[in-house]
């Protein structure tokens, strides 16, 4: 694996044993409070009514644990989960293979819900707000539409980019929720669980080295805390301890504040290139040969949550703490050589 990509929040190979962390019940569920209090009312009222649970729409960067959600409604509901994609679903016949097949009451996952195409977009409508499918038998003049009732169910869709969805499908979505980045405390807490279940020795100043440089996501920390292992192993006493932590995440690319190669290259190049910005997303991308779909998903998120990029109506601009991390200075605020003097003259 290319170790510049090792803090990606997206799956990778690797992460093949996040099943086994992935938490199955709200209780398990750290961090998202706001959300989590959310979906428990919703879960609650329905488990008490014995009614499906209105359809929710999870949306955020990933690794944030939109799937691992979707997962513990349905085992909080004792439900069956049926996981799908957006890409996956190539045509409505096949939507309505997957729909006509759910019993009541349980969640069809749709995970890349925005990149449906429209004509099974259009199954999913009256799925999901009548809970019927239509289907058209035969063709041209004689064909006919056929009405056919499904159970009620319920459908989680799961979007990095919400604004790519489109809104008649948005608004069909009863509950609606956007997952955060996990703050430094509530990531420390996943990292003692998930090194208790791997049975990884650590301490705590290992554990809070991690939780600083894990991007705000669950999904990385758990990966780093697996990659530091190794490294305990072969370069100390087999414990991640805060040195060993640092160093290893130094080795693997990973900066004091999570920063990884791709988030480096994107801001140097936007406070080297472009003097700061404003830029467009994908000029930025071009400048580094990124995909616009990496930087947008994954870089500009996070870089925006910690403060270094803002966007404005004319693209995206560097803030003073991204330069101050970088140490580096705008180029046009700086004052020509020979200019110092006439501009400090004139204000005396
Ligand atoms: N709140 C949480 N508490 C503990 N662990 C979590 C939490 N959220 C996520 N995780 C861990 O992070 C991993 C990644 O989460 P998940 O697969 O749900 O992310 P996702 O948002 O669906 O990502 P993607 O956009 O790539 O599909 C999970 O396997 C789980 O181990
Ligand atoms: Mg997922």
């Amino acid at each position: 694996m290319d170790d510049s990509r090792i803090t990606t929040p997206e799956y990778l190979w690797e992460d093949d044993n996040e099943v086994v962390i992935r938490p199955r019940y709200f209780s398990e569920y750290t961090g998202q409070q706001q959300v989590k209090e959310n979906v428990e009312i919703f879960v609650k009222a329905a488990l008490g009514r014995g009614e499906a649970l209105d359809h929710v729409l999870l949306y955020g960067p990933p690794g944030l644990g939109k799937t691992t959600l979707a997962t513990i409604i349905a085992n909080e509901l004792n439900v069956n989960i049926r996981v799908t994609s957006g890409p996956a679903i190539g045509r409505p016949g096949d939507l309505a293979a997957i729909i006509s097949d759910l019993q009541e009451r349980d969640i069809l996952f749709i995970d890349e819900i925005h990149r449906l195409n429209r004509t099974v977009e259009e199954v999913l409508y009256p799925a999901m707000e009548d809970f019927c499918i239509d289907i058209v038998t035969g063709k041209g003049p004689g064909a006919k539409s056929l009405r056919l009732p499904l159970p009620p169910f319920t459908l989680i869709g799961a979007t990095t980019r919400a604004g790519m969805l489109a809104a008649p499908l948005r608004d069909r979505f009863g509950v609606i929720c956007r997952l955060e980045y996990y703050s430094d405390k509530e990531l420390l807490s996943i990292i003692r669980r998930s090194a208790k279940i791997f049975n990884v020795p650590i301490d705590e100043g290992g554990a809070i080295e991690i939780s600083k440089r894990a991007r705000g996501t669950p999904r990385i920390a758990n990966r780093l805390l697996r990659r530091l292992r190794d490294f305990a192993e072969v370069k100390g006493n087999g414990i991640v301890t805060r040195e060993i932590a640092a160093e290893g995440l130094s080795m693997l690319g990973v900066d004091e504040i999570g920063l990884d190669y791709t988030d480096r290259k994107m801001m140097l190049a936007m406070l080297e290139k472009y003097d700061g910005g404003p830029v467009g997303l994908d000029n930025i991308a071009a400048s580094i040969s990124e995909s616009i779909d990496t930087i947008e998903d994954v870089c500009e998120p996070y870089l925006m949550q910690i403060g270094f990029i803002q966007r404005t109506p004319r693209g995206r601009l560097a803030t003073a703490a991204a330069w101050d991390y970088f140490k580096l200075k705008p180029r046009r605020n700086l004052i020509p050589p020979g200019a110092e003097k006439k501009t400090q003259g004139s204000l005396f």
